[in-house]
């Protein structure tokens, strides 16, 4: 079975059609920059385009990277304000003319890592952490998702945790990849004291230079790179569409 899958971020809206038997996707990926300002009017026109792009008229998964409930977005961290309270899951359905599903960028992607990547087959407390722009977070308990659970806005010592060790800051301030993995293992070690996870999954577009910043995680849980890397989240998105009735 196919479902197009969109991943909407800050900076690019990408999709492709994915085969969610294989947790693959079988067409080279389209990607759009995001408009600026990032509305939801904007965006939503991107959206369509994409589906056009693709010919698509069957179901959609589409991530955002905000808390979605009920396909209402409730916070917009690294998008346009006007985001907050709008009912997206309606307007993206509007503008495709496709049944589609809203779901958050993290969750999507911890659940391509959990049935087809890094997280298969583990059970217990399975925590999914993206660094980009900026920390988003998929808690999985023996296999359920814990949808929204917003870890990257973790306080700790006085900071906010995706404003001092997202990638985005590490590129920002061009730290060096010890100064950067000493944060991240800070960080770690705080979310492990407070949820006890048994695996954390590193993804993002960094997960590829696992290597170099590991050498500085000192986590009593195991901590391993994520597989699917930049796909996962529209590999999630198709995955959460199945459930579309
Ligand atoms: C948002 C999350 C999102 C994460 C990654 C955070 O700023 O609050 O909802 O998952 O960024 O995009």
């Amino acid at each position: 079975m196919e479902i197009l899958g969109i991943d909407i971020g800050g900076s690019g809206i990408k999709g492709a059609p994915v085969d969610v038997d294989k947790g693959i996707m079988v067409a080279e990926r389209h990607r759009i920059d995001t408009p600026q300002p990032s509305t939801p009017d904007a965006v939503g026109n991107v959206v369509a385009e994409l589906a056009r792009h693709f010919d698509w008229t069957g179901l959609i998964g589409c991530t955002f990277p905000a808390i979605i409930k009920n396909g209402v977005t409730l916070s917009a961290a690294n998008v346009d304000q006007s985001w907050i309270g709008t009912q997206a899951e309606k307007l993206l359905r509007k503008k495709t003319g496709c049944p589609l599903i809203l779901l958050n960028d993290a969750d999507a992607a911890g659940m391509a890592e959990m049935e087809f990547g890094a997280g298969k087959g583990h059970k217990g407390v399975v925590i999914i952490l993206t660094l980009g722009t900026g920390i988003g977070s998929a808690v999985f308990v023996n296999g359920a998702l814990l949808a929204n659970s917003e870890l990257g806005h973790l306080e700790f010592d006085g900071r906010e945790a995706e404003k001092w060790t997202s990638d985005k800051v590490r590129k920002d301030k061009d730290l060096s990849w010890k100064k950067w993995g000493e944060r991240i293992d800070a960080y770690l070690k705080h979310v492990e004291f407070l949820l006890s996870p048994d695996l954390f999954i590193l993804g993002g577009g960094v997960s590829k230079n696992f290597d170099k910043f590991s050498p500085y995680l000192h986590t009593q849980t195991m901590i391993v790179p994520a597989q699917l890397l930049n796909d996962a989240g529209i590999v999630g998105a198709a995955l959460a569409a199945r459930n579309i009735k």
